[in-house]
């Protein structure tokens, strides 16, 4: 079993998308001050190759901005605010670059679960972009879990980078789940909390893989999860790590 340590076992989605505008380094300074180590984000690359922050293909939903992120240069997104729309008082908030994020993360010696979310066809240009920047950062590799729906850029990372931790994406029950990730060298299975049970749980734990899941945002069911055996929940709410620790 790999030796990541979650604690609180509580990891900020998308940075806490409950408080902040997602995908922010706002975001994510909140997330410290609620005291959680970890947080969750979504990676793409621009037009022109740069590794950003944010969790759409299109611009539309979270920012002032509309069509496809992968058809803009960086220097474009920049003119965008992505905070407006969750809450005036955001409203200097830009699309951060990866790069950005993992100096604030390592400052802070937090902790990164970095969700590869390439557009189809572009798994192997968001890798190589993705290992360029990891060359720039301070962020230790014990801090760091890649993870995603996309087994093409699984491999792809797995074959330009072996030395990183990553953990397989479902979104639907896959009974696979283990050939996939002994194929792919997987730590860690991260499930949409609505799949689970406690025997899947246990199943997934008897054969030494982390489990993980999403997007739980009730007290009450993180406890549940977290009594199943549950190694870490993504929250929109990262005051919940809070509330499980004082308890
Ligand atoms: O990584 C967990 C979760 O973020 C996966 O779904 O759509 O929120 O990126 P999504
Ligand atoms: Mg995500």
């Amino acid at each position: 079993m790999s030796s990541i340590c979650f604690n609180p076992p509580i990891i900020a989605h998308r940075g806490g998308a409950g408080c902040a505008p997602e995908n922010t380094l706002a975001a994510f300074a909140n997330a410290k001050t609620c005291g959680v180590t970890w947080v969750e984000f979504d990676v793409q690359i621009t037009a022109d190759k740069q590794v950003v922050v944010f969790h759409d293909e299109t611009l539309d939903r979270t920012s002032n901005g509309t069509g496809k992120l992968v058809d803009y240069s960086y220097t474009d997104l920049l003119t965008l605010d992505v905070g407006s729309w969750f809450s005036s008082e955001f409203n200097n908030e830009r699309i951060p670059l990866f790069r950005e994020v993992m100096q604030f993360l390592a400052k802070e010696n937090m902790a990164a679960n970095i969700e590869l979310k390439p557009q189809r066809g572009q798994e192997e240009a968001l890798i190589i972009e993705v290992i360029k920047e990891l060359q720039q950062v301070a962020l230790v590799q014990s801090r760091m879990l890649f993870s995603s729906f996309s087994i093409p850029a699984l491999q792809c990372l797995r074959h330009y980078a072996p030395q990183y931790w990553l953990g397989l994406l479902m979104d639907k029950w896959l009974d696979n789940w283990y050939e996939l990730c002994q194929t792919l060298q997987c730590v860690s299975i991260h499930v949409n909390h609505q799949l689970l049970d406690l025997y899947r749980v246990q199943s997934i734990k008897e054969r030494e893989k982390m489990v993980l899941c999403y997007t739980v945002n009730s007290l009450q069911r993180a406890e549940e999860l977290l009594a199943w055996g549950i190694d870490a929940i993504f929250s929109d709410y990262p005051e919940l790590a809070q509330k499980i620790l004082r308890k």
